[in-house]
C-alpha cells in the first residue's frame, strides 16, 4: 500500500478549515434517505475534526446532474440524514466556492460543520478543472478524503483539491485501504474470490485480474451460465452471454496456467419461469437443464462443496450474489455460502471482505454482514479495485 497521511499526522487544527470529501450519494425513496451507511462510515472523521476545533466543510456529490444546478439533486436532500447520524446541526451552504462560502466560514464557529452544495452542479468537477479545484481549495486549510467509494473518479473534489492542499486520508478511507490490502495485496493464503452477478461482460476485468491473485475463483449468478456454456453445457433458456464463449475459455485457461481453480456449479436450481416459488422449480445436474428451463441459483450439493473450499481458505473476497437472490427461493445458495463465510470469519479462521452494489444487500439479507471482517460501502470503486486498478482519489493522497 502506498503511504499516505492520516488524521494522526495533523497538528493543531483549531480554527482551521477542513475540506472533507465524503460520499453522500445515498439511496432515496420519496425524498427521504433510505440508508445512511455511508454517513455512518464518515461520522468518526467528521466528528474527530470538529472535536479538534476545525471548521469542517463537507464536499460531496449527489446523483449525476452533469454540471447543472438541479434542485432534485441538491445535496441538501441529505442534510436531515447527515444531522441525524452526526447528532449535530449542520449548516447547508448552497455554493461550492466564492464569497457565500467565505461568509459562511465566517459564521461557523470552531468545531461547527457545514455542507457545501453538490460538487457536480459545476462542470469543473468531473473535468477535474484546475481553476475550479483552486476555487474550492481557496476556502480550506487542508483536505481530507473519506470517500473511498468515489475514489475511482478523477474529479476536482477527489483529485484536484488533493493536489493543491495538504491532504489526509480520513478514518473510513484508512480502514478501507487497510482492509483491501489485507484482502488482495498482501493476503494470507489460500485466497478465495466469490464473483457473482448477472453478466460476465460487466466483470471481465475483475475475473482477469483475480485468476492471477487467488487460488479459488468461485463463479455464481448468471455469469456462471456463460462459463458453463463455454464448457459445452446446454443451459436452456438461462441468462447467458453466448458471444463471450471465447473470453470465458480464455479466463479458464489463464486460471489453469496460474494455478487457480475455477469453481462452477455442478448442480443447479432451475425453473421454467422466473417467479417466487414457481411450481416448475427443480434441482438438477448442470447437464440436465431442459430447453425450456433457466438456471436461477447454484444447487445445494455445489454449495456444500464450496463451503468446504472456504474452510480451507484464510482470505475471501466477495462480489455479487450466487443466484437471483431477490426472489425466493433463489436466495438459498447466496444465504448458505454467506453464512458459512460469516461463521468462519467470526471464529477467526477467515478474513472476509465484501463490497459492490448488490453484494451488501445480499449479505444483509443473509444476516451475514455483521460477521464479515470488512464490508465496503463502495460500488464502482470496489469493482475497479478488484480489477487491480489504481484509484485516482487514493493515488492523489499518496505522498
Ligand atoms: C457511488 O455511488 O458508487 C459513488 O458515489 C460514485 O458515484 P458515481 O458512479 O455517480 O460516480
Amino acid at each position: 500500500m502506498s503511504s499516505f497521511r492520516t488524521l494522526d499526522d495533523l497538528g493543531d487544527i483549531t480554527g482551521k478549515v477542513a475540506l472533507v470529501r465524503v460520499d453522500l450519494n445515498l439511496p432515496m425513496n420519496g425524498g427521504s434517505v433510505t440508508d445512511t451507511t455511508r454517513v455512518q462510515a464518515s461520522a468518526p472523521t467528521i466528528l474527530e475534526l470538529a472535536e479538534k476545533g476545525a471548521k469542517v466543510l463537507l464536499l460531496a456529490h449527489f446523483g449525476r446532474p452533469k454540471g447543472q444546478r438541479n434542485s432534485t439533486m441538491s445535496v441538501s436532500m441529505t442534510l436531515d440524514a447527515v444531522e441525524d447520524v452526526l447528532g449535530r446541526e449542520v449548516m447547508f451552504i448552497p455554493e461550492i466556492h466564492g464569497p457565500v462560502v467565505e461568509q459562511s466560514i465566517g459564521i461557523l464557529r470552531n468545531g461547527d460543520i457545514g455542507l457545501l452544495e453538490n460538487t457536480r452542479f459545476w462542470t469543473g468537477e468531473e473535468a477535474n478543472d484546475t481553476d475550479f479545484a483552486k476555487g474550492i481549495a481557496a476556502n480550506g486549510d487542508f483536505f481530507v478524503n473519506d470517500a473511498f467509494s468515489a475514489a475511482h473518479r478523477a474529479h476536482a473534489s477527489t483529485v484536484g483539491v488533493a493536489n493543491i492542499l495538504p491532504s489526509y486520508a480520513g478514518r473510513a478511507m484508512e480502514k478501507e485501504l487497510k482492509a483491501l490490502e489485507a484482502a488482495l495485496d498482501k493476503p494470507e493464503q489460500p485466497v478465495a474470490a466469490v464473483v457473482g452477478g448477472a453478466k460476465v461482460s460487466s466483470k471481465l476485468a475483475v475475473l482477469e485480474n483475480l485468476v492471477s491473485k487467488v487460488q479459488h475463483l468461485i463463479i455464481g449468478g448468471g455469469m456462471a451460465n456463460t462459463f458453463l456454456a463455454a464448457r459445452g453445457v446446454d443451459v436452456g433458456k438461462s441468462l447467458c452471454e453466448h458471444d463471450l464463449t471465447a473470453t470465458a475459455n480464455a479466463i479458464m485457461d489463464a486460471a489453469d496456467a496460474a494455478g487457480c481453480t475455477v469453481h462452477l456449479p455442478y448442480d443447479v436450481v432451475v425453473s421454467q419461469e422466473f417467479a417466487a416459488n414457481p411450481t416448475s422449480l427443480r434441482i438438477c445436474n448442470v447437464h440436465e437443464v431442459a430447453e425450456n428451463e433457466m438456471i436461477l441459483d447454484v444447487g445445494p450439493l455445489a454449495v456444500e462443496a464450496l463451503a468446504d473450499v472456504l474452510k480451507t481458505c484464510r482470505t475471501l473476497v466477495w462480489n455479487g450474489p450466487m443466484g437471483a437472490f431477490e426472489t425466493e427461493p433463489f436466495d438459498a445458495a447466496t444465504v448458505a455460502l454467506a453464512k458459512t463465510a460469516a461463521a468462519l470469519s467470526a471464529e477467526g479462521s477467515l478474513v472476509s471482505v465484501a463490497g459492490g452494489g448488490d453484494t451488501v444487500a445480499a449479505l444483509n439479507h443473509a444476516g451475514a454482514a455483521d460477521d464479515f471482517s470488512y464490508i465496503s460501502t463502495a460500488g464502482g470503486a470496489f469493482l475497479e479495485w478488484m480489477e487491480g486498478k489504481e484509484l485516482p482519489g487514493v493515488a492523489a493522497l499518496s505522498s
